[in-house]
């Protein structure tokens, strides 16, 4: 899809597929070299995180093993609580492994800081996260993002794994959706 395939459902373009990709050639090179001789498993959060995942993974010059977990967080419209229940666990054992999170976006940061403490808890080596995408209230918790593709605005935004209703994930950029889409 591009942006003219969106119509008049998109408001604006955040971020380009290339600026996307830029991004994540420069992060896969930080990975890289952060893991050097270092066996490395990255845990995508379904469902969001599948087009980063995807996408880093194929720049990374080693290979690594890749996982998935799927979390749903209780709450009530777009804000999460915190109260997070697990719907697909982890198929691998984390003993001893350097474990990287790769997230879609932090937005309160409530169902990160809850998914950090959980696998931390399961004996890895190291546990650290990359998001693509990161907004203001991320801040607010104490929580150390190693790898951050950009810093954005307080906005709902669609697109590269991002959903609003479920749609809108297959995108291949990042960017805000008309009022009309959200019945305004
Ligand atoms: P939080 O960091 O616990 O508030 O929750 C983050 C999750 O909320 C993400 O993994 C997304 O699924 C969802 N989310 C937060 N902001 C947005 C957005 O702008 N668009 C789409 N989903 C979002
Ligand atoms: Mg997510």
């Amino acid at each position: 899809m591009d942006p003219a395939d969106m119509g008049d459902d998109l408001e604006r373009v955040l971020l380009s597929e290339e600026q996307l990709h830029q991004r994540l050639d420069e992060i896969a090179a930080q990975i890289d070299a952060d893991y050097a001789g270092k066996d490395l498993l990255l845990v995508g959060v379904l469902k969001g995180a599948v087009m980063v995942m995807a996408d880093l993974a194929r720049r990374l010059h080693s290979t690594v093993q890749m996982d998935w977990m799927a979390v749903s967080s209780y709450g009530s419209g777009t804000k999460s609580s915190g109260v997070v229940r697990i719907l697909k666990d982890l198929d691998a054992d984390l003993t001893g492994r350097h474990v990287l999170i790769v997230e879609d976006i932090i937005d309160s940061g409530l169902t990160l800081s809850w998914l950090l403490s959980n696998l931390r808890s399961r004996g890895p080596a190291t546990v650290e996260i990359a998001t693509m995408l990161r907004k203001p209230e991320a801040s607010k918790v104490d929580v150390d993002v190693r790898y951050v593709g950009f810093d954005i605005p307080n906005e709902f935004v669609v697109g590269y794994g991002l959903d609003y209703a479920e749609k809108y994930r297959n995108l291949p950029f990042v960017g805000t959706l008309a009022p009309h889409v959200y019945g305004a």
